[in-house]
């Protein structure tokens, strides 16, 4: 994926891995299709940003319900990303991301993903195989949460992907 893609001006000359967020990559093989799609754009949204190497990044907003010792809880991050390709049909919103850990489950959800209206609706698009986080100069880093695309997740793809297909893995840090 070329930095055209999503414009210069979007691009954050940062280390993901220094700031305190969520960094994905979505689905590599889906950001190379819509690369390829004529007219296609991908924009960001309310403090979420790219990185160097094209991975989503948004901004930590609370983690205050989330107990890291116990490993449940929930850890909510803002911003969006936008993709929208063949004059529109294709428009994909991925706002507001939240992780929800219990004990039998980890999902990443997103707000309403196929509409522009900020309601609290939300829908779970990949779930977590969740690993214990590491101490990293006074952060919590988990730095690869596997993910697989999740039930709800499906249609957002137009059904081109299966319940469990592989997408990229999140990098998280929150500070302790
Ligand atoms: C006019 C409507 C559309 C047309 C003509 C179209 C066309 C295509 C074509 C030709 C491919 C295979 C091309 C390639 O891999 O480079 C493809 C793949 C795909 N399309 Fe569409 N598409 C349309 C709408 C949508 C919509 C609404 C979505 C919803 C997100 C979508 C999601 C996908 C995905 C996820 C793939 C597979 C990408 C991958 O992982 O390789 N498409 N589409």
């Amino acid at each position: 994926m070329s930095d055209e893609f999503v414009g210069s001006e979007t691009l954050l000359q940062m280390d993901p891995t220094v700031v305190a967020g969520l960094t994905w990559g979505l689905k590599r093989s889906f950001l190379g299709y819509l690369a390829r799609t004529p007219m296609s754009q991908v924009s960001l949204g309310s403090g979420a940003g790219v990185t160097t190497q094209s991975e989503f990044w948004f901004p930590l907003a609370d983690a205050s319900q989330f107990d890291v010792q116990r490993g449940d809880g929930v850890l909510k991050f803002s911003g969006n990303v936008r993709f929208i390709g063949h004059g529109g049909f294709l428009h994909v919103l991925l706002d507001r991301p939240w992780i929800e850990v219990t004990a039998d489950s980890a999902l990443l959800s997103f707000t309403e993903c196929r509409t522009e209206d900020p309601t609290d609706q939300r829908m779970g698009v990949a779930s977590l195989t969740w690993p214990t986080p590491q101490d990293d100069q006074g952060d919590w880093i988990w730095p690869e949460v596997p993910t697989a695309l999740a039930s709800a997740g499906v249609e957002l793809f137009n059904d081109v992907y299966p319940v469990g297909e592989a997408l990229e893995p999140i990098r998280l840090r929150i500070p302790q």
